[in-house]
């Protein structure tokens, strides 16, 4: 098992590139599945998920060719329709096959993902969309599986999304696009990475509307072709850099990255006194002055995002003053605060709010990271608290985060990775 050791106090100076997205890689390498042609992709993080996507759609058929931050994607010779569960319990995005699959082959076996350390997180609004669309759907052993009747083709649908899904909102824009007829998706998500996966999808051939609103409509096509499509810049990750570096009273910049994608954690971070500058593909920020405590409420894009609520309660245990953060999206996403309340945080919880008053410091101790974000929010505790700090269980970290301590070493924190 792999941990973190990180010596705190140094702030973070300089210069970090971001990766490409992994919740916007993850369902575009699954588009891969709706052609038979070959899908090129850049700007690929080379994270653990991304590993793990690729043993999927491998053991199904699909031949890729893997360069640095490059994949070739060539889904001509698919001869296996089924996502088994023990590649599906270790990443619940192994869903996002569904929709492709029986969109293009009429039929689909994919085991039930279980549920997380950060809730239940089902796939009902998935299946109530296929089923919409037409498809066969059973739950056997533990799997679901769907089939569209007489071998016959999805029929486009109006589907109405009774909560926002990310991944639900994904899997159906797949399906729709090789559906006879038009699909409208309401009340859809309206993540940057849900807009990514659109215009992946438009490069092949997809006759797609509205990515990026709550509306989405799909005109059905006979088939895809092949595509190059560049990865958009991770989101999370940036936000999550910029809250180290305000956190440990540092000044960076990020290149390659986009601000346009994330007003919400700019201007909590601004709130908390940081300063910060954007440029083309740049974001800089400098933290001179004390920080202060930012209140905050999850809820899906454009608001603030789930994925950075864990980073900002680390921020808010060492800053000036309380703040009430809330978590609307999942039911458990609070792991890290009994981690953090080792390291010396005040914080109370009642039901999905943290009640986090800031204290002067914090100290260094070991701790155990639950989930991905849970454990990026322990690396940036690690950077600040006196003495040295021991983060077990980092494979959470590596499946969301390319090569997280040696762009964070480059920046001068004190970090090594230990067997
Ligand atoms: C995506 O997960 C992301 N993963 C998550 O990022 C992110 O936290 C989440 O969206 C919310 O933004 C990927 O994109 C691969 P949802 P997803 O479906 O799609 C409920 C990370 O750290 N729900 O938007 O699985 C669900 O339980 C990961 O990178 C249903 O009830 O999330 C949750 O409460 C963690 N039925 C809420 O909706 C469904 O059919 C939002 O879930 C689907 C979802």
């Amino acid at each position: 098992m792999q941990k973190l050791a990180i010596q705190g106090g140094n702030s973070l100076r300089g210069d970090v590139r971001i990766s490409g997205a992994k919740n916007a890689a993850l369902p575009i390498m699954c588009a891969s599945l709706l052609s038979a042609d070959t899908l090129h992709l850049s700007n690929v993080p080379d994270l653990h998920d991304v590993v793990t996507m690729r043993k999927l759609l491998v053991q199904m058929g699909v031949n890729i060719v893997v360069r640095e931050g490059e994949l070739s994607l060539h889904g001509a010779q698919i001869d296996k329709l089924e996502a088994p569960y023990d590649m599906v319990k270790t990443m619940r995005a192994s869903v996002l096959v569904l929709g492709p699959l029986i969109a293009r082959f009429g039929e689909a076996r994919v085991s039930l993902p279980g549920g997380c350390a950060i809730g239940s997180r089902p796939v009902d609004q998935h299946i109530k969309g296929l089923q919409a669309m037409g498809a066969i759907i059973s739950i056997e052993h533990g799997y679901i599986h769907a089939q569209v009747p007489q071998g016959g083709k999805l029929k486009g649908a109006r589907i109405f999304f009774d909560i926002v899904s990310v991944t639900g909102t994904e899997n159906l824009m797949m399906a729709a696009t090789l559906a006879k007829g038009s699909t409208v998706l309401e009340n859809a998500a309206r993540e940057p990475e849900v807009v990514d996966l659109a215009h992946c999808l438009i490069a092949m051939g997809a006759k797609i509307a509205g990515a990026g609103s709550d509306t989405i409509t799909i005109t059905g096509v006979e088939k895809l072709h092949g595509a190059s499509h560049r990865i958009m810049p991770d989101r999370i990750e940036s936000g999550t850099f910029l809250v180290a570096a305000a956190a440990t009273q540092g000044n960076i910049v990020l290149h390659d990255t986009r601000a346009d994608i994330l007003d919400t954690i700019l201007e909590k971070l601004i709130e908390a006194g940081a300063h910060i500058r954007v440029g083309k593909d740049e974001i800089a920020l400098s933290m001179q002055v004390a920080l202060k405590s930012v209140n905050l409420r999850t809820a899906p894009y454009p608001a603030f995002p789930t994925d950075m609520q864990a980073q900002f309660m680390t921020l808010n245990t060492i800053a000036e003053g309380s703040a009430m953060m809330v978590e609307t999206i999942f039911e458990n996403r609070f792991m890290h605060v009994q981690e953090l309340r080792r390291l010396g945080a005040q914080i109370d919880i009642e039901g999905n709010t943290a009640l986090v008053r800031g204290t002067p410091k914090l100290e260094g101790a070991t701790v155990m990271a639950t989930d991905l974000r849970a454990s990026a929010s322990l690396v940036i505790a690690g950077l600040v608290a006196e003495g040295e700090t021991i983060i077990d269980r980092i494979y959470h970290l590596d499946r969301g985060y390319e090569r997280i301590e040696a762009k964070l070493s480059q920046l001068g924190a004190n970090i090594r990775r230990i067997k």
